[in-house]
């Protein structure tokens, strides 16, 4: 069988935006009877009544992350508490993070669709999936756990890190298929061949790979499918949505499907918020038709993509969107991980013994994404060597303990930065992915 969920993949258009319009309305009444969205429309002075097409959609107004902010914890749930079963959060304690609340039905909902993805790029019960996704409330981790096993494949739950062992285990498991984000995907490679595994080396019976959650370029889909041998397939996600399974390649290779059935998807000009035409660049706007704890209506996911015009050669009627461009704020992926400025900023200035310039420099040293952080310390702090250094370790921790990287900290003198007209740049990006 081709297709996983054919009934729903090859839905002619006319139909599946009826059946996204049935589910909208559904959607609408549901959130309208929580306090979050009854509010929000009455300030749009919108009534849920004059939603009566797809295109209506648009006079509904948008939700931000500044609302799931504003909302933490449980201020956009839709269904009572005890209908809850799991909660996915982000990184951080300096601003309030974002959560999602999941239903059991939610739960179901999403390893299908991720099972959906995984079929999709020639993924069967007979293979061997190994996930080095972070796990814990990194969506990457369970998510694709629970789509491979819906799958009915061999898992191995590696989580991040420890490469050698990862290594190990393809070997030993016979792993034929990895998720990764794109820039460990090459660290993974090269582990590979230190150990006598890979190309020029003993073979391995990895042949597929899963990308994500970091955009990369065709150029770097292509390093990874060399130096691995396998083919490589883009797949995107946000735990704002469920995590990964929202969009993914099929194996033409050409862009991504993203799943109509569970969203309605529209892309904006990021500062007039008004749509923009097939084969322009503007962010990704979804709205969920199938979550049922936290519905989100016309979430601006601040990813930057474009609709690809035509239909796939496949026969999934679902549009496809083109790689993922960057963002449309501020915020930086390292290491499979989001981070906003601000954290580092917030953590930086309760420190009276440094000064209030700093720069974030992003750079690959022997295929490892690091981050640095320079800053600048008063001149009245101490010159003891020891003092510095256990204040540096001291800025480390806490900086590790709010974003769930570690950066390196190093100190400046006070005007040691470059100092820049207007508003100051905070982050250098050098990565080879980024
Ligand atoms: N996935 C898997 N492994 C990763 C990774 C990633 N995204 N980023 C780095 N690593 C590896 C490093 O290569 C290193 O491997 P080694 O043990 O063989 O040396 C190891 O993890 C530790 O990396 P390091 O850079 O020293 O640690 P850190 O403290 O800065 O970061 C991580 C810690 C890697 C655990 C943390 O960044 C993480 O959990 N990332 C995964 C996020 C994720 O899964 N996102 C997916 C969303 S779909
Ligand atoms: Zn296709």
């Amino acid at each position: 069988m081709k297709y996983l969920h054919p009934e729903l993949e090859t839905m002619a258009r006319p139909e599946l935006e009826e059946y996204q319009l049935d589910r909208l309305k559904n959607i609408l009444k549901k959130v309208s009877e929580t306090p979050f969205y009854s509010n929000k429309f009455k300030e749009a002075n919108i009534d849920i009544s004059q939603i009566n097409t797809i295109a209506d959609i648009r006079k509904l107004p948008f939700t931000t992350k500044e609302d799931l902010r504003n909302n933490y914890p449980y201020g956009m749930a839709a269904v009572p508490m005890e209908e809850v079963v799991r909660i996915h959060s982000s990184s951080g304690t300096t601003g309030n993070p974002t959560v999602v609340l999941h239903s059991q039905q939610d739960l179901d909902w999403w390893a299908e669709q991720v099972a959906r993805c995984l079929y999709m790029v020639g993924l069967r019960k007979t293979d061997v999936f190994q996930n080095s996704s972070g796990y814990g409330m990194f969506t990457g981790g369970l998510g694709f756990q629970y789509g491979a096993e819906k799958l009915g494949m061999v898992t191995v739950p590696a989580a991040a890190g420890n490469s050698k062992r990862q290594v190990k285990f393809i070997v030993d498991f016979g792993t034929t298929a990895i998720h990764a984000i794109p820039s460990y995907a090459t660290r993974l490679a090269e582990v590979m061949a230190e150990e006598g595994y890979g190309i020029g080396h003993k073979p391995t019976k990895l042949k597929t790979l899963v990308i994500g959650a970091e955009p990369h370029s065709e150029g770097q889909r292509k390093r990874i499918e060399e130096v691995l041998g396998v083919k490589a397939y883009n797949s995107y996600g946000l735990s704002e949505m469920c995590g990964p399974g929202v969009a993914f390649e099929c194996t033409e290779q050409n862009g991504l499907h993203i799943w109509e059935d569970s969203y309605i998807v529209e892309i904006v000009d990021p500062v007039t918020l008004e749509p923009v035409k097939d084969g322009e660049i503007g962010e990704l706007v979804l709205t969920t038709l199938k979550r049922d704890a936290m519905p989100i209506i016309r979430y601006r996911t601040r990813d930057l993509t474009s609709f690809m015009p035509g239909e796939c050669p496949c026969g999934r009627t679902h549009r496809r969107i083109a790689r993922l461009q960057g963002r449309s704020d501020d915020m930086i992926i390292l290491k499979g991980v989001n981070i906003f400025p601000i954290q580092i900023e917030k953590i930086l200035m309760q420190f009276k013994e440094l000064g209030t310039n700093y720069l974030i420099t992003l750079q690959t040293v022997n295929n490892n994404d690091e981050m640095i952080v320079e800053v600048e310390l008063n001149e009245l702090y101490s010159e003891d060597y020891n003092e510095i250094k256990s204040l540096a370790s001291e800025i480390r921790r806490q900086l590790k303990d709010e974003l769930l990287v570690t950066p390196t900290v190093k100190f400046v003198n006070k005007g040691g930065l470059p100092q820049s007209e207007g508003k100051a740049v905070r982050v250098k990006d050098l990565r080879s992915f980024k």
